[in-house]
């Protein structure tokens, strides 16, 4: 049996199709740019973060390890004399993640080719500035990492 009347048009329905589509896919892409525009809420960092020194005593001379301080990630270096460092692990360029290279002493932004020396400074490629630096301070058998926010900004 068939309809002598159809309720819906095939063109009626193809038109349906590709404005449910379009709508979709503008939903789809408006959300995610509308969140990130207008977010305004930012989760305010700790005021400190504490290792345990026993922990910092076993991490081998030149090498780094990383943790986290409240959103932001945190690098602490140990260097070959002992001396301990620690810097934000965002690079200061779009905020990608640095690793430490031991063999050149160096911190390297994969994202764009960008180099760091072992005390933070921007030394190659496109980071506009050096690291942030963390503060450290003993206390009894912890270390106390703090930081203040953008410290290593220049505006
Ligand atoms: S984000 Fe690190 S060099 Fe671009």
């Amino acid at each position: 049996m068939k309809l002598k009347e159809s309720l819906l048009s095939r063109r009626q329905l193809i038109t349906g199709f590709i404005t449910g589509g379009l709508a979709w896919l503008a939903a789809y892409t408006i959300y995610p740019v509308a969140g990130f525009l207008f977010h305004k809420k930012k989760i305010p960092l700790p005021r400190a973060v504490t290792m345990s020194r026993a922990e910092v005593d076993m991490l081998a001379p030149n090498s780094a390890v990383y943790f986290k301080y409240g959103r932001l990630p945190g690098v602490l270096l140990k260097t070959d004399t002992g001396q301990l460092r620690a810097f934000s692990a965002k690079c200061t360029h779009l905020d990608c993640i640095v690793q430490y290279k031991p063999d050149t002493k160096q911190f390297y932004c994969a994202c764009h080719e960008g180099y760091f020396n072992d005390t933070g400074i921007n030394t190659a490629g496109p980071p506009p500035r050096p690291l942030d630096v963390f503060e450290l301070k003993e206390e009894g058998d912890k270390l106390v990492l703090s930081f203040q926010e953008h410290n290593g900004k220049t505006a």
